[in-house]
C-alpha cells in the first residue's frame, strides 16, 4: 500500500474482532511510531500498551465516571449523553490500547506524539488493523486516579491514546469540509 492510499483509506474503526494483534504486530506499530520527527530528535515520548481486557473495561467504566462528574473538557452536550450511556464502551471493546505519552513540559512533546500516532494509524491499516484515536479517556488518564491505574510516571503526560484490532466492520468515510486555504505569493 503505497503512502497516499493509505491516508485515503484510514479510518477510525469502532467495532473489532476480539482476538488481540500479536506482540510482533504491535511491535512493529511501535517501530513505525518512532520513525516519525520529534523537536531536536529528542524522541521523549514512551508507549504503554495494554491488552488487559478486565483492565480496558474498568478504564472505560472510570474514565466515563470523571468525564461525567468533572465535564473537564467543553464537548458537545450529545457526547455527555454517550458517555452517560451504560452501553457505551470508551474503547469499543478493542483489544489493545496504545497509549503514547509525552515527557511532561518538553516543548512540542504533544506534537511529536501526534506525529507517532499518525504513523501507527498508517502502518495499522498496512497491515490489516483498525485504529481510533480516543480523546475522550485522556483527561481521565491525565488525573491521578488514571496515572495510578496504568502505572504513569511523575513525568509522564498521557498525549494520544489509541485503540487497535482487527476490524470486525468499518464506517463508511466521513466528509471533509473544502480546505480554507490562504494563498500568500
Ligand atoms: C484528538 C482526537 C480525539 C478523538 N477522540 C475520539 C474519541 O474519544 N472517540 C471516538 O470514537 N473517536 C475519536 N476520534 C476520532 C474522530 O472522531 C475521527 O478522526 C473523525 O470523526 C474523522 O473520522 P475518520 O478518522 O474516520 O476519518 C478522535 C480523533 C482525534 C484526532
Amino acid at each position: 500500500m503505497d503512502v497516499m492510499q493509505a491516508i485515503r483509506h484510514r479510518r477510525s474503526v469502532r467495532d473489532y474482532e476480539p482476538e488481540a494483534p500479536s506482540r510482533e504486530d504491535i511491535e512493529a506499530l511501535i517501530d513505525a511510531a518512532i520513525a516519525a520527527p520529534t523537536a531536536a530528535n529528542r524522541q521523549f515520548w514512551s508507549f504503554s500498551v495494554i491488552s488487559d481486557r478486565a483492565l480496558l473495561d474498568r478504564m472505560s467504566r472510570e474514565a466515563k465516571a470523571y468525564m461525567t462528574t468533572s465535564k473537564p473538557l467543553d464537548l458537545p452536550e450529545h457526547l455527555y449523553e454517550k458517555l452517560a450511556d451504560p452501553a457505551f464502551h470508551v474503547f469499543y471493546h478493542a483489544p489493545v490500547l496504545i497509549l503514547i505519552s509525552a515527557k511532561k513540559n518538553a516543548p512540542w512533546g504533544a506534537e511529536d506524539c501526534a506525529l507517532a500516532a499518525q504513523n501507527i494509524m498508517l502502518a495499522a491499516l498496512a497491515s490489516n488493523l483498525g485504529t481510533c484515536w480516543i480523546g475522550l479517556c485522556q483527561p481521565f488518564l491525565d488525573a491521578p486516579q488514571g496515572r495510578a491505574l496504568i502505572g504513569l510516571a511523575d513525568d509522564e503526560a498521557p498525549v494520544a491514546p489509541i485503540i487497535v484490532g482487527r476490524p470486525a466492520s468499518i464506517a463508511p468515510p466521513t466528509p471533509r469540509k473544502p480546505p480554507n486555504i490562504r494563498w500568500i505569493s
